[in-house]
């Protein structure tokens, strides 16, 4: 897809790459190419007798912007959700934003732009429409406790947590990642990223016995199916999850959740968005599943060189 630029400054010779950017740097986006882009004009340049020009159009970019990716998130007001949200838009010379919400509410909260969609996923046809013509999908949904009124922190004790009617990680975790999927392979996506949890080996874990709820069971089962869709895929399963400045901080990729057994066990929410959408950019991150987390801050050489990361990955679930 070519971008274009129409730039309506007037300048009185032509203008190389350097000078553009000079003159128009306060009134169009061409200040925003990279400068390694390489352009090239739709005819050449439009001059006047006066050897000044008023218009100049330019079309086509760097491979990134010719063809940018139009990404999907799905929770897009949720906690994790909205970072990659705001992430995509943030870089729009890679990627077309897109996200999914699940109420008129969530869709303010994020800013309510017309690339924000509503749906729920539960409904596997109110999500079609934000599905369709995507290349790649970030699911960010999950089933959310909910804590049980009453509890009394002076008390001591734990609190108790529910889950809401028709709301249980079956239907969501499962049934919805599921229908996500689905949809995704159905309009020819050609990525799939999905973030679950760490903790999954073990049935026992104590995540299972929230709400009553198996959560863990039932995101293993939506990993399982996505590793089976046949649609690239990248599982991403972060430990808990805080909410920290990201890019900070050395990531650790594991599996089978032999991370658990360190003092290594959390991650910033900012870092798990940051590898979603960098998974992306990197085939030896498809088809692989991955515990993710972070060393403590001032700890390590913070993570610049994710195809490293992935590189690093041999886990294919
Ligand atoms: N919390 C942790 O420590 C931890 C640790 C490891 C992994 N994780 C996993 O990491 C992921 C991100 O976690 P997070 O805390 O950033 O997420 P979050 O804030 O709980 O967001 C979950 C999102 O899912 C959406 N959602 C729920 N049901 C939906 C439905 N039926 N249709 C459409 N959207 C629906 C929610 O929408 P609404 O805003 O409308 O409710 C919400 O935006 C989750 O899969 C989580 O389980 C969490």
């Amino acid at each position: 897809m070519a971008t274009r630029v129409t730039i309506a400054s007037t300048i009185s010779s032509p203008p190389s790459f350097s000078q553009c950017r000079k003159h128009c740097s306060l009134n169009c986006s061409f200040n925003g190419l990279p400068e390694t882009s390489t352009i090239f004009t739709s005819s050449t340049f439009h001059y006047r007798k006066r050897r000044s020009f008023k218009r100049l159009t330019l079309v086509g970019v760097s491979s990134a912007m010719a063809n940018p990716s139009t990404v999907l998130v799905t929770g897009a007001g949720g906690r994790t959700g909205q970072i990659v949200y705001k992430k995509l838009k943030e870089r729009s010379d890679h990627y077309i934003a897109r996200g999914l919400v699940r109420t008129e509410e969530s869709k303010e909260k994020i800013g309510g732009a017309d690339d924000v969609y509503i749906g729920d996923i539960r409904n596997g046809d109110s999500i079609v429409p934000a599905i369709q013509g995507i290349d790649a999908l970030i699911i960010l949904t999950s089933a959310v406790p909910k804590m049980k009124p009453g509890f009394d922190p002076s008390k001591g004790g734990r609190p108790e947590f529910f889950f809401e009617d028709g709301a249980y990680p079956e239907q969501v975790d499962w049934i919805g990642q599921k229908n996500q999927i689905d949809a995704a392979k159905a309009a020819g996506v050609k990525q799939i990223v999905l973030v679950g949890s760490m903790g999954g080996t073990n049935l026992n874990n104590p995540l299972n016995s929230l709400g009553n709820g198996n959560i863990l069971v039932w995101k293993r089962k939506a990993e399982q199916y996505l590793a089976d869709s046949g649609v690239p895929y990248t599982i991403i399963r972060a430990g808990g999850l805080q909410d920290k400045e990201g890019g900070i901080r050395e990531l650790l990729v594991g599996k089978d959740d032999e991370l658990l057994q360190t003092e290594t066990r959390t991650i910033a929410r900012s870092d798990v968005a940051e590898v979603c959408i960098q998974a992306l950019q990197f085939e030896e991150a498809k088809c692989k599943a991955f515990d993710l987390a972070s060393k403590p801050e001032g700890t390590g050489t913070p993570t610049k060189d994710f195809k490293a990361v992935f590189s690093q990955i041999t886990t294919r679930f």
